[in-house]
């Protein structure tokens, strides 16, 4: 394989990992509501830990800060425009979840909607956050993790490859 040159690129989101996911949360006088998150990722794997890094101006923001906890849920392409919608309306402006006509299920442990059409849902209590930067991480302790029992092994293991990742 030839060398390619090098340049100077931007530092601005330069790890690019994926899957992107939605996080669903829930304020402190019910109401629901879900953002796309491309910030986010395991963060210990015993006890089982994730992080997601919420934007402050974010409608989402004080929802998590004051409930304390999140869903974060799996996103497969057939949600993605689903996602983009969610993704680009703030709960400010309107009730994107009746308008994207997103399915909310109840959570096992935390007090945060699951979506249902999203294959794996995993409910997160938050145990910590740090305020980064334009970003706050939210560390989330992993309470419950719901799978669609199609990729699920009999030992509750999931199988990845059968999502076809957004
Ligand atoms: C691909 C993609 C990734 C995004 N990643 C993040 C993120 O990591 N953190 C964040 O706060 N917003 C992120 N956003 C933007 C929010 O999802 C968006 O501003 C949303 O409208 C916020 O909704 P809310 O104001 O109802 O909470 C992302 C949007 C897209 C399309």
């Amino acid at each position: 394989m030839a060398l390619s040159e090098k340049g100077q690129a931007n530092m601005k989101s330069c790890l690019q990992p994926l899957p992107k996911v939605l996080v669903s949360c829930r304020g402190l006088n019910g109401e629901d509501n879900v953002l796309a998150v491309g910030y986010c990722g395991n963060c210990s794997y015993a006890p089982p830990m994730v992080m997601v890094g919420i934007v402050p101006t974010r409608y989402s923001y004080n929802m998590i800060k004051e409930s304390g906890c999140f869903v974060v849920n799996l996103v497969d392409k057939s949600y993605c425009a689903k996602f983009d919608y969610l993704g680009s309306h703030s709960k400010r402006d309107g009730d994107k979840i009746a308008a994207a006509e997103i399915l909310l299920g109840e959570s096992k442990i935390v007090k945060a909607p699951i979506l249902r059409e999203c294959p794996v849902n995993i409910e997160c209590t938050v145990v910590d956050s740090i305020l980064t930067g334009s970003h706050e991480m939210f560390i989330g302790k992993v309470e419950y993790v719901h799978a669609n029992s199609d990729i699920l092994d009999k030992d509750g293991n999931i199988d990845y490859a059968k999502i076809d990742f957004l």
